[in-house]
């Protein structure tokens, strides 16, 4: 089984992070590799994405859309892709947030990274602090992602 990617953004409370943990968790226990990179501390080589089977993508809700650091790393693939497509298209990739209280963010979201492939399972979604369902939510997707067909 291969490497299974979770790339997010996560600086206030540590709250994506810790859905990120959980996902990289039901990786593990699925029997994959995981890598875990938040894009406050760097920036993602797109080549580190060319190498991943599956990935997660997580946000914060900023101001009702997605953070910096995962816009520039959706402008570093397209980009890329222009040069060289290989590993860059049709991954199974899942998705989840955290936000305040408001969570619009889901949209953009959604709507940005459909065409990174194929989505496995849904949205998952944290208001503040990850409680037992959301993490538990995390994990099942991690588990998905690690199991998922590879095109
Ligand atoms: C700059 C900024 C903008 C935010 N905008 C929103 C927003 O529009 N809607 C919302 O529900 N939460 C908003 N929040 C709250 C965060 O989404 C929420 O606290 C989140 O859990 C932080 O994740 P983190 O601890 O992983 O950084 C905002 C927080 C910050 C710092």
């Amino acid at each position: 089984m291969g490497l299974v990617l979770v790339l997010y953004h996560s600086q206030e409370f540590g709250n994506t992070h810790a859905m990120a943990e959980a996902i990289g968790e039901g990786a593990r226990e699925a029997g994959a590799e995981v890598r875990l990179v938040n894009t406050n501390e760097r920036r993602l080589g797109i080549d580190e994405y060319r190498a991943a089977q599956a990935a997660a993508f997580g946000s914060p809700d900023y101001y009702s859309y997605i953070a910096g650091g995962l816009k520039v790393f959706l402008d570093d693939w397209f980009i890329a892709k222009k040069t060289n497509a290989e590993g860059l298209r049709d991954k199974p990739y899942g998705l989840f947030y955290s936000h305040g209280g408001g969570g619009a963010v889901r949209g953009p979201l959604e709507e940005l990274f459909k065409r990174m492939g194929v989505k496995i399972g849904d949205t998952v979604e944290s208001e503040g602090r990850p409680n037992e369902t959301a993490l538990a939510a995390c994990r099942a997707l991690g588990r998905a992602l690690a199991t998922a067909k590879v095109w």
